[in-house]
C-alpha cells in the first residue's frame, strides 16, 4: 500500500510536535518546512533518530522549499507567529495572514488533490485565508480549534470529577474565540449528562476556564503559546484523513446552510475521511446555545471581512 505523505510547514512548537505525533503513530512520511535554514533539516533528523527506539518507521525530512512536499496527502499549516502575554490571537491577523497566503500558494501548487488543516491564528480567519488562496474545494480545507478546546474541556471536567478524561464525551461549537460555545447539555461522562455531576456553578467556572484556556497557557509560558494538545488535536485530525477513519470531530468547516452559517468556516462537528471533511452534523440548539453560538459566528465573520478587505 502506498505510504501516506505528511507535509508540516513550519517547524516551530507546534509544527515540530506534530511531526512527533504523526511519526510515532506512523502515519506516513513526513516533510517538515520552515522558513529557517537548518531548523527543520535539524528537526527532522532528530525525529527520524528517535524511531530506532520507539520502533517507529516514518521518512522525515526538513526543507526550506516546496519541491520536496510534491503529491502531499495532508498539509498541516502552523507557520506564523503565536501570541504572547496580552494578545489576543487576533492580534496575529495581519502578519499570519501573509504568511499563511504565501505557504498555501507553494503548498497548494505542488499538491493539488492534498487536505489542508490550518492551524495559524487568528484560526477561522486563517482557514478562510489557505482556502481562498489554494482555491480548494471546501472540504478540502479544515481548521484546528475545536478538538483542542473540546480537549481542555474534558480535561478541565475529568480534574474537576478526579476521574478518566476518557469517559468524558463533549462537544463545542463556534469559532476559536473566548466566544467559543461549550455544550453541557452535549456532554456526558460514561454517559451520565454531566449536569448530574457538576453543579452549575462549577460548570460555569470549567466552561469560563476552557474558553480562556488558550490565554491561561500563553500567560504560564511567556514567549509563546501550546503546543503539545493542539498539536495532538491536529494529528487527531489527519489520522481521521488518512486512515478514513471517518471520525466524528470539532473543526472550522465550511458551513453554507449548515446551522444558518451562510458560507463561512466555523466550529462545528463533522465527519472527517478520506475526502477531507465530508459531512456536517448539525444538532438542535435551544435559544441560549443558538444566541451563544451566532454570537461566535459573528466574530468569525468580522475577521473574514478583515482578510477581504485587506486582500491584495
Ligand atoms: P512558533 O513560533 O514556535 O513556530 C512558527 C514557525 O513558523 C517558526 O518556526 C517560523 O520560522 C515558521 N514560519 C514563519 N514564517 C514562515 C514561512 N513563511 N514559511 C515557513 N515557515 C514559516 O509558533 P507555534 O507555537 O508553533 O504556533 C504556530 C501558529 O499556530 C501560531 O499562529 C499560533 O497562534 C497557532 N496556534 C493555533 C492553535 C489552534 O488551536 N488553532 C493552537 C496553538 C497555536
Ligand atoms: C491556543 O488556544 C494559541 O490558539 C492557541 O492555545
Amino acid at each position: 500500500m502506498k505510504r501516506a505523505k505528511i507535509t508540516i510547514i513550519g517547524a516551530g512548537n507546534v509544527g515540530a510536535t506534530c511531526a512527533h505525533w504523526a511519526a510515532a503513530k506512523e502515519l506516513g512520511d513526513i516533510v517538515l518546512v520552515d522558513i529557517v535554514d537548518g531548523l527543520p533539516q535539524g528537526k527532522g533528523l532528530d525525529l527520524a533518530q528517535s524511531g530506532p527506539i520507539e520502533r517507529f518507521d516514518a521518512r522525515i525530512i526538513g526543507a526550506n522549499g516546496y519541491d520536496e512536499t510534491a503529491d502531499s496527502d495532508v498539509v498541516i499549516i502552523t507557520s506564523g507567529i503565536a501570541r504572547k502575554p496580552g494578545m489576543s490571537r487576533d492580534d496575529l491577523m495581519s502578519t499570519n495572514m501573509k504568511i499563511v497566503r504565501e505557504v498555501t500558494r507553494q503548498a497548494a501548487a505542488r499538491s493539488p488533490n492534498a487536505v489542508l488543516i490550518v492551524v495559524s491564528n487568528p484560526l477561522d480567519a486563517m482557514v478562510f485565508t489557505a482556502w481562498k488562496e489554494s482555491k480548494f474545494p471546501t472540504h478540502r480545507v479544515v481548521g484546528q480549534a475545536g478538538v483542542l478546546d473540546v480537549a481542555r474541556y474534558r480535561t478541565f471536567i475529568a480534574m474537576e470529577l478526579n476521574c478518566s478524561v476518557e469517559d468524558i464525551d463533549a462537544l463545542l461549537l463556534g469559532g476559536h474565540g473566548d466566544d467559543m460555545v461549550p455544550l453541557p447539555r452535549y456532554t456526558s461522562v460514561a454517559g451520565i449528562p454531566v449536569t448530574q455531576l457538576i453543579a452549575k456553578d462549577r460548570l460555569d467556572a470549567i466552561i469560563d476556564r476552557t474558553r480562556k484556556g488558550g490565554a491561561e497557557i500563553v500567560n504560564l509560558l511567556k514567549t509563546g503559546s501550546a503546543y503539545y494538545a493542539p498539536a495532538a488535536a491536529t494529528i487527531a485530525m489527519a489520522e481521521a484523513i488518512i486512515r478514513d477513519k471517518r471520525r466524528i470531530l470539532p473543526c472550522a468547516a465550511y458551513c453554507k446552510s449548515e446551522y444558518g452559517v451562510g458560507g463561512y468556516f466555523v466550529g462545528v462537528p463533522c465527519i472527517l475521511g478520506r475526502g477531507g471533511m465530508e459531512k456536517v452534523i448539525a444538532i438542535e440548539l435551544n435559544a441560549e446555545e443558538k444566541a451563544m453560538f451566532d454570537a461566535s459566528v459573528s466574530h468569525v465573520k468580522e475577521l473574514v471581512a478583515w482578510v477581504e478587505k485587506n486582500w491584495a
